[in-house]
């Protein structure tokens, strides 16, 4: 039997499976409090409620996380809020939010605490007396966790991952259709749009421009913690990046190992808006026809996880 920490402090008695789901889950003190007395089965019959019932509504941060960057609320932050606080509430944000007609800030007060929750902002709460009457002033500040969502943050931007990955309308609508995956084969995207992404993405312009920005803040974020660490590149000449997007991960190796010369492989229309990258090289082609041969070495960045079901074991090299 193994057990789960609610708040840091007690331990409650749980089977290994529920443990392994319920590792994020931060159980309130009064919960535990409520519980304690009651059988070990009994204890984890709540618990594994409480947990599926979590994981259920899981979605509900990312959504909020999504919308807070739509609305660029850590760059109004970054920008309007000003010392010695640093903070603003959500009627001060939303003076400041692009396209609001008939602004509601307490519908976005209320993101703003459950996001407050996760360490995204931070919260000071204010009483004062109004007219008689008590109000509660509520004013958000940036935590380091939304310092990394202001669009020119100076080590790079989450912003674009974000809106990418968090409950887009495409990915919505490619999850309707998961059971039908499962239960007649094929992809859950191709059954909701004809096609695979990639296709889908080369007649959606602003889906790929959506995505390549989201693989730019990967990029960012991942190559400098890996090009400080690997020491493969040293020895090569030319080095291809297999699906290699815009180039902007060969460019940043390429600045790190300026004796590289670098080829920038990946399909017609994704090539077709990359921009010039100094060393780099773009070259056309459908990696699973054939990728030429006459590299030290190839490169592959975030590729097999999308692709596992069609990237053959050996790729044909010509
Ligand atoms: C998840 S993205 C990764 C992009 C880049 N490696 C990065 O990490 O930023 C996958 C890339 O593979 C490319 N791709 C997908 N199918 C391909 C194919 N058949 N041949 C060449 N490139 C392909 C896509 O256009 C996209 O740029």
């Amino acid at each position: 039997m193994a057990s789960i920490t609610v708040n840091g402090t007690c331990s409650l008695p749980l089977s290994s499976s529920v443990v392994c789901h319920a590792e994020h889950i931060d159980l309130d003190e009064e919960v535990h409090e409520d519980i304690v007395d009651l059988k070990e089965e009994e204890q984890e019959d709540i618990i594994s409620k409480l947990v599926v019932m979590l994981l259920s509504i899981s979605w509900t941060p990312a959504a909020a996380l999504r919308t807070i960057v739509e609305l660029n609320i850590p760059k109004i932050l970054a920008t309007h809020a000003s010392a010695p606080t640093h903070s603003m509430t959500a009627e001060e944000l939303l003076e400041r939010a692009p396209g609001a007609s008939k602004p509601n800030a307490r519908n976005l007060e209320r993101m703003m605490r459950l996001l407050t929750c996760k360490n995204i902002f931070t919260e000071e709460v204010e009483n004062i007396t109004e007219g008689g009457l008590l109000k509660v002033i509520r004013r958000y500040a940036l935590t380091p966790l939304s310092r990394v969502l202001v669009p020119d943050h100076a080590t790079g931007t989450m912003a674009n991952f974000v809106k990418f990955t968090t409950m887009s309308p495409v990915f919505c609508k490619a999850m309707e259709h998961l059971s039908e995956s499962i239960l007649s084969g094929g992809s859950a995207f191709e059954s909701a749009f004809g096609t695979n992404a990639f296709d889908y993405m080369t007649t959606h312009p602003d889906q790929l421009h959506c995505f390549q920005a989201a693989m730019t803040d990967h990029t960012n974020q991942m190559l400098p913690i890996f090009l400080a660490k690997y020491q493969g590149f040293k020895g090569v000449k030319k080095l291809m990046d297999v699906g290699g997007g815009d180039g902007t991960t060969l460019s940043r190796i390429l600045a790190r190992h300026p004796h590289i010369q670098g080829v920038n492989f990946d399909l017609p229309e994704v090539v077709a808006r990359a921009p010039c990258h100094p060393g780099v090289e773009h070259m056309v082609g459908d990696m699973f026809q054939s990728i030429p041969f006459g590299c030290d070495a190839i490169f592959m960045k975030v590729i097999t996880t999308h692709a596992l079901d069609s990237v053959p074991l050996t790729l044909p090299l010509y």
